[in-house]
Order: C-alpha cells, then sequence, then structure tokens
C-alpha cells in the first residue's frame, strides 16, 4: 500500500478559498428568479452556510488533473444547488424542523412552496450545467438525480421495518454516495481525463460518501442538535434502521431487538427511550462497528487514488487535499 502524503485543514482552505467564494457568488446569482418567493427561499438556503464539502470535491477533483478553467466555478455551483434541493425535499419528506442550526425552509415558508422551490432550483441545476454543452455531463446528472429519488423512495419503503447492510449500503449509496461520486467525476469531465481516470475519482467520491453517510447516521444517534444544526435522533423516531442499529439487531439478545423493533414501529420514544437504545449499542460496540466502517471507506477513497501522479505543483497540492477530506469526514462532529 502506498502512503501518501496528507495536507492539512489549512492548506485545504487556502487552496480552495478563493475558488469556494466564487462558488458561493456563483450560486446566489443563479438563484436570482423573478418571483420574489423563489429568490426568499434560495437566499435563506444559501445563507444558512453549510460545509460545501460537494463542491470542494468537484474543485479538488478538476485541480488534481490540472484543470482550472472557468467551469469549475459553474459546476461547482450546479452540485450544491443539486445538494440543496434535495435537503429541501428531504425536510418536507422528513417532517424535520430544522437545518444548519434554523428553522427548516419547510418550518418557514411551508411544505408546498418549498417542494415547487426544491424543483426550481434543481432545474436551475441543470440549467448551469446546461452551459457547458457537454451531453456526458448532463448523463452522469441525469442518472444521479435518478439514483437519488430512487434512494429517497427505497428508504420510504423500508421505513419501520428491519433491513439487513446490503439493503443499507445500496440505499446509501443513491441517496448520499451517488452525488459525492459525480462531483468528482464532473471535475474529471471537465479537465478531459480518459474514462479510466474517471472512473477512478468516481470510486474515491463513491467511499468518501458512503463514510459520510455513514458517520451522519452515527451522528443523528450520539450528536445533539445543538452541534448537528438538525434534529438529533431524528433517524430512530422516522422508522429508518441505521448501520449501527443493523449491528445490534443482528447481534441483541431477544428482548433487545424488541426494544428496537418497538422503535422503529411505534416511531417514538414513549414505550423505549432513546438512552435505552444506545445502551444497546454500546453493549454490542455497535456504534465503533460502524465507525470502523466509515473509517475502512474512508481509506478506500485514499487508495483509490493511491497511483494518481501529480501534473504540476498545483495538481500536487489537489492531490494532497484529497487525502486530507476522508479524515475530515470521520472526524467530523456535525
Ligand atoms: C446532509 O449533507 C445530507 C447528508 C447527505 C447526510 P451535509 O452534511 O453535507 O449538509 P450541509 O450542506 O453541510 O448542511
Ligand atoms: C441524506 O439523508 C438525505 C439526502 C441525500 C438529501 P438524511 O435524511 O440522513 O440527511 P439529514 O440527516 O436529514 O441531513
Ligand atoms: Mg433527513
Ligand atoms: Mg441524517
Amino acid at each position: 500500500m502506498r502512503v501518501l502524503p496528507i495536507a492539512t485543514a489549512k492548506e485545504v482552505l487556502d487552496l480552495l478559498k478563493d475558488d469556494l467564494q466564487a462558488v458561493e457568488r456563483e450560486f446566489g446569482q443563479q438563484s436570482n428568479s423573478e418571483v420574489g418567493v423563489v429568490r426568499d427561499i434560495a437566499g435563506y438556503l444559501i445563507e444558512g452556510g453549510g460545509k460545501r464539502i460537494r463542491p470542494l470535491l468537484l474543485l479538488l477533483s478538476a485541480k488534481a488533473l490540472g484543470y482550472n478553467g472557468a467551469a469549475r466555478i459553474r459546476l461547482g455551483a450546479v452540485v450544491e444547488m443539486l445538494h440543496t434541493a434535495t435537503l429541501v425535499h428531504d425536510d418536507i419528506i422528513d417532517e424535520a424542523e430544522t437545518r444548519r442550526g434554523r428553522p427548516s425552509a419547510n418550518t418557514a415558508w411551508g411544505a408546498a412552496k418549498c417542494v415547487l422551490a426544491g424543483d426550481w432550483l434543481y432545474m436551475q441545476s441543470f440549467h448551469t450545467a446546461l452551459e457547458e454543452r457537454n451531453f456526458h455531463i448532463l448523463d452522469l446528472l441525469i442518472g444521479l438525480t435518478q439514483d437519488m429519488v430512487e434512494g429517497e423512495l427505497l428508504q420510504m419503503q423500508k421505513l419501520g421495518h428491519l433491513i439487513n447492510e446490503e439493503e443499507y449500503f445500496d440505499l446509501i449509496f443513491r441517496k448520499t454516495a451517488k452525488l459525492f461520486c459525480v462531483s468528482m467525476q464532473l471535475g474529471a469531465a471537465l479537465a478531459g481525463a480518459d474514462e479510466r481516470t474517471e472512473q477512478q475519482l468516481g470510486e474515491y467520491g463513491r467511499n468518501l460518501g458512503l463514510a459520510f453517510q455513514i458517520v451522519d447516521d452515527v451522528l443523528d444517534l450520539t450528536g445533539e442538535e445543538a452541534t448537528l444544526g438538525k434534529p438529533a435522533a431524528s433517524d430512530l423516531r422516522e422508522g429508518k434502521a441505521t448501520l449501527a442499529v443493523i449491528h445490534a439487531l443482528e447481534r441483541g439478545t431477544g428482548a433487545e431487538r424488541e426494544a428496537i423493533r418497538t422503535v422503529l414501529a411505534d416511531r417514538n420514544f414513549g414505550r423505549v427511550k432513546h438512552i435505552a437504545i444506545l445502551d444497546i449499542l454500546h453493549r454490542h460496540g455497535s456504534l465503533e462497528y460502524a465507525l470502523d466502517a466509515a473509517r475502512a471507506y474512508a481509506e478506500a477513497a485514499r487508495q483509490s487514488i493511491a497511483d494518481l501522479l501529480s501534473r504540476d505543483a498545483g495538481s500536487a497540492q489537489a492531490l494532497r487535499a484529497l487525502q486530507w477530506v476522508p479524515g475530515y469526514v470521520t472526524e467530523r462532529k456535525f
């Protein structure tokens, strides 16, 4: 296994600061609808912030292959707009009241307007992507959107039911990891990379995205709303069995399995408390098991691009930054 040089957080920030600011401006300009309510909702969503990890990946992927053209900023905004649209719809579906530490858009404007604002953002992201006049880029984005919608629908079908690991991984690939994968592939597409390189960078994104969602699911179980900026323990209350819970279900005693089943079926902690579920997860090392899985995917992400060679100083920096991101994803607290 190759040992790869890893950038520091400061180096990554210095490398991408100007680009990320440009993506922010682009997102703002792209959200300038003639209709006030669309502008208001989009403005509110942009202001809410967020980690901006998807544009960060796209920018690093393009840079790693030596591409520094203006389209990287547009496509950076495209993946963030698309992500924002999915969050608006996700919060309506999950009836989530908070997001990014503030009332969610559906709390502020109501679900009906937000469904439409989400659609508008989706279409605006495609509109922006269309500027490249590149069918491959559209192909990637359309396949992605279908996968994400299928992921959310599959998840809905499985609410309240016990699912196995295979079903869990299929679901989180579609709803989360595919966008990470496509963000990397879009960077490669801009750089005119060959199919193999695009696939390799996509593989990095897939592995990283799986790690990202596993961590999100662990944080949902163990984190506090004040840190997360969104409701805690919401997955159990929504009837969603995530990796740690699936692990405990496979190993628990009859009574423990019954307790988990009760929460998933009731979708509340009336009969079985959140703390009782956490006790079960701790007893079986289930949270550690999930975090270990996330760490393994993070390492797999690093290895996916281990043999990429830098072309110039800029691409060397970007490759080192791509080696930093997996650690950021597994260590994050929100
Ligand atoms: C939230 O994504 C949805 C998931 C895939 C878990 P992020 O955690 O990237 O959300 P923001 O953009 O930083 O708020
Ligand atoms: C990610 O899943 C949903 C999307 C891909 C939009 P979650 O439902 O876990 O996301 P959060 O926890 O609400 O951010
Ligand atoms: Mg949600
Ligand atoms: Mg979540």
